[in-house]
């Protein structure tokens, strides 16, 4: 069955971006000069997804004045000539149909997803996390799409992590199947080093069966006192196939302050208008730290 729709949880409060995140959402901090989610949300458009479902939360109003019109700031532009701001600004308030529903208490990344239940209904779907950023060839999801379409069942996204990182992820265990495509017997949400089953982690691209809906309402609190989506896929591996796919492409982890920097020097150097002369900085930099 062809999966139309995806889910982007949104509603968490950027703990580990304060203060950047105190008066907005972490969403909307920019790589560059776009949005982290318009990312996330170009790449599920790219992939061939119709309808988003954004799991939004208090104070996050900012996200939907983003991809709405903005008649004053297009009628400033017009007024000035700006053509080309005109229609970029234009063109994210014409991006797909995205909707949105408020998760009313923190509850958990399961209890975020379960919100969206009634938007899915019946058909298997994509959920995307915004604090993981996929740079790629072919879109991230968009190469789950087609695995999806040849195995069925359920896909997440891994990759192989130092195992000093495994206990900030979900982790599989597994065995492949396919060139970079495992068979999940068991998964666990952030492991200690020691426990960990594998190096292989989860990350923040998935595309479920819609039982997990059930399943997340089964679910109890797991690490950190929240409903985990691990632990509910952790009851679906019972019931359904779940494969884990090692993609091809870089992920940058835009949550915390590192993957930040690495993401904007990385993007930066992908843009023909600043590569060069960000270049010759950076090489000054490196040879003059301190300079
Ligand atoms: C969430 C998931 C975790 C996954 C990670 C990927 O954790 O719970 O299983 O590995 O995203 O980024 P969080 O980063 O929200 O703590």
């Amino acid at each position: 069955m062809k999966v139309r729709k995806a889910v982007i949880p949104a509603a968490g409060m950027g703990v580990r971006f304060l203060p950047a995140t105190k008066a907005q959402p972490k969403e909307m901090i920019p790589i560059i000069d776009k949005p982290t989610i318009q990312y996330v949300i170009e790449e599920a458009l790219d992939s061939g997804i119709e309808d988003i479902l954004i799991i939004s939360g208090r104070s996050k109003r900012a996200i939907e004045d983003h991809f709405d019109h903005a008649p004053e700031l297009e009628a400033h532009l017009a007024a000035k000539g700006k053509e080309n701001e005109l229609a970029a600004v234009r063109r994210i308030s014409e991006m797909g149909n995205i909707h949105y529903i408020r998760q009313r208490q923190p509850l958990g990344l399961g209890h975020a997803v379960g919100c969206a239940r009634a938007f899915v209904g019946n058909e298997p779907f994509a959920v995307l996390l915004g604090d993981d950023v996929v740079r790629s060839a072919v879109p991230c999801l968009k190469q789950m799409l087609a695995w999806h379409a040849e195995l069925g069942g359920s896909l997440v996204a891994i990759e192989e992590v130092p195992l000093e990182d495994v206990s900030k992820y979900g982790v599989i265990k597994g065995a492949q199947v396919r060139p970079g495509v495992y068979r999940v017997e068991d998964l666990v949400e952030k492991p200690p080093a020691e426990q960990a089953p594998s190096r292989l982690a989860v990350m923040g691209r998935y595309i479920l069966d819609p039982r997990v809906f059930e399943l997340i309402n089964q679910t109890a609190p797991g690490a950190g006192g929240e409903i985990q989506l691990t632990d509910a896929l952790r009851l679906l591996v019972r019931e359904k196939p779940l494969y884990g796919y090692r993609f091809e492409g870089r992920r940058y982890d835009v949550g915390h302050c590192l993957g930040y920097l690495k993401a904007t020097v990385d993007f930066a150097l992908e843009r023909e208008d600043v590569r060069e002369p960000f270049l010759r900085y950076l090489r000054g930099k490196v040879a003059n730290p301190g300079g």
